[in-house]
């Protein structure tokens, strides 16, 4: 097979490991006090009896070694990819293998959907040598299965017995980590001998609080894609002839448009949190715009680069609304709105039966949109916001908003959606040597018999040789949500805070940005050269220290 020059040299790439992993995955266990839960403590207690309340765990080095015995591990991957993804395990491989080497390691095939139908393939360092500091999750592949029903449970319980499995690693979201504290208790409870450890992975950003500093895959996903902006604006001030709408990956949460807002300085960035807390409506969204357009133009300059979150519409209370209607309306009357032949059919059988507010906001959409909302429909039924191209409405309602205000600039626009060019990229330096700390310490939890723990490392915007590792008991980190209808304990997923660091140092900028050209170009991630150009944290990161 070919690969590139970049994948040879990356391929010989040794991770560093903090201080208290570097004589092995037998480390010293030094336990914190008992913990709560973020919210809801009296239930997550009640639902979690065996795992609730359990201590955070930090590590150091083990001087006194003492002899291990060899483990079977089970691991999947859960969820979109994120850079560093083979990293975590080759850090959990090279983990067990430092305890025993008869250790073994077993990938679950496709994500969830492997652990329930026991397909897998056994990790062999032979098996695990091509994959070292690649990007990608295809060394197993991965799913977005939930793994939450205790048939399920018993089925995974079956496949580990085989395997003479005794614990499972699951590498995934705030979902996927709460369905493995979900997976330990019910192994706790019932006396089955699984210990179950979760890794936080997630290029959005989402999952991460006082304890987990960051998610892997953010730092390099918010690299790419403020490279590619960077490229891009490059290019508009060199032509000074188009404005640049570029929607950013993060199904809810805007921290990567944030990240990449703060490393590249555009015009216009949206914050999605900050338009549901102003409760703004999309006339207002698409009136600012346009006044910036307007400002700009006065100045001669007919260009510039707007960046926009994926979830934007869901945080707008109004659409937010006339989707649930939308979803409402599909399921109760489904006979006769599938009876419908056509899209623009479908589309007229809505805009009909909206109610008021509703109705008048859907018709003011580009019929383009008002077909993605009838067609992009996910398996139960339900509008995929995802799907929806935000920055082609934004483009088109400015435009006619412009229009209507008589505007006698030019308005040449170009739109984009960055997403899946940052979710499988060679990690950055700081995810591969992230990511392979994870993925020791879980084998080092493991050794140290723990079960609902997530694998955390701390101190991440100091130099790995300083670098605190260590595990977070899971329902630590819940409250209880109303989920379809019914309440459940979830990992409390975090948005971007209106009085965090970073977006206050934005809002302190936004201003100049918008008027001026400040635009910074970082270029592509960077893998060998000067440390300050590829050992760069993000400014997510920096700000948090
Ligand atoms: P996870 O939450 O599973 O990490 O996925 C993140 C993400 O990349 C989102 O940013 C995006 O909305 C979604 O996955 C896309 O999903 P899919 O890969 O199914 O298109």
């Amino acid at each position: 097979m070919t690969i590139s020059e970049l994948q040879k040299a990356r391929l010989n790439y040794q991770p560093q490991l903090a201080p208290a992993l570097q004589n092995g995955a037998s480390v010293k266990i030094i336990e914190g006090k008992p913990t709560t839960s973020a919210g809801d403590s009296a239930k997550i207690k009640t639902l979690f009896p065996k795992t609730y309340g359990s201590p955070i765990l930090e590590m150091e080095i083990e001087t006194d070694e003492q002899p291990q015995n060899a483990i079977n591990v089970g691991v999947i991957l859960s969820g979109g990819q994120a850079p560093g993804g083979h990293n975590v395990i080759a850090g959990l491989f090279d983990g067990l293998q430092s305890l025993d080497e008869n250790s073994k390691l077993f990938g679950f095939l496709g994500g969830p959907d492997g652990l329930i139908e026991g397909d897998f393939v056994e990790i062999t360092e032979e098996f695990l040598v091509p994959y070292r500091n690649t990007g990608g999750f295809d060394i197993i592949g991965s799913g977005r299965t939930k793994l939450e029903d205790e048939n399920q449970f018993h089925k995974v319980a079956e496949h580990c017995e085989k395997l003479n499995i005794s614990a499972l690693v699951i590498i995934g979201g705030d979902d996927s980590n709460t369905n493995a504290s979900l997976l330990a208790e019910f192994y706790a409870q019932n006396g089955i001998p699984i210990q179950v450890i979760g890794v936080p992975k997630t290029i959005d950003g989402d999952l991460k609080n006082e304890q987990i500093e960051i998610s892997f895959g953010f730092d390099t996903a918010c690299k790419v894609y403020s490279g590619l902006i960077g490229n891009i604006m490059r290019d508009v001030f060199s032509a000074k002839k188009y404005w640049h709408f570029i929607r950013l990956m993060g199904r809810s949460a805007s921290h990567i448009t944030l990240e990449c807002a703060l490393q590249t300085q555009p015009n216009i960035a949206i914050i999605s949190e900050e338009v549901a807390e102003k409760r703004k409506t999309l006339g207002q969204i698409i009136e600012e715009i346009a006044e910036i357009v307007k400002n700009r133009a006065q100045n001669g300059e007919n260009f510039g680069v707007a960046l926009i979150p994926e979830g934007l519409v869901e945080f707008i209370p109004e659409f937010k609304m006339m989707i649930a209607e939308m979803n409402d309306l599909i399921a109760n009357e489904a006979q006769e709105f599938n009876n419908r032949e056509n899209l623009d059919e479908k589309t007229e059988f809505i805009a009909q039966r909206l109610k008021t507010d509703s109705q008048k906001l859907y018709k003011s959409l580009p019929n383009l949109i008002q077909k993605q909302l009838v067609n992009d429909r996910d398996p139960h039924g339900n509008v995929q916001v995802s799907l929806i191209e935000t920055e082609k409405l934004l483009i088109e309602m400015v435009n006619t908003k412009l229009k209507s205000n008589g505007f006698s600039g030019k308005f040449k626009t170009q739109s984009h959606f960055f997403g899946y060019e940052g979710r499988s990229v060679f990690p950055s330096n700081f995810d591969a040597n992230y990511t392979y700390n994870l993925g020791f310490t879980a084998s080092a939890l493991i050794c140290a018999k723990q079960t609902g723990y997530m694998a955390a490392v701390r101190n991440l915007a100091k130099p790995v040789l300083e670098w605190q590792v260590g595990g977070v008991p899971i329902p630590m980190m819940m409250n209880i949500e109303r989920r379809h209808g019914s309440e459940k304990p979830v990992i409390a997923k975090a948005l971007t805070e209106l009085d965090s660091v970073p977006f206050v140092k934005f809002v302190k900028n936004r201003e100049k940005w918008a008027n001026g050209n400040y635009y910074i170009y970082p270029g592509p991630v960077q893998y060998f050269g000067p440390t300050e150009v590829c050992d760069r944290i993000s400014e997510m990161l920096k700000c948090c220290h």
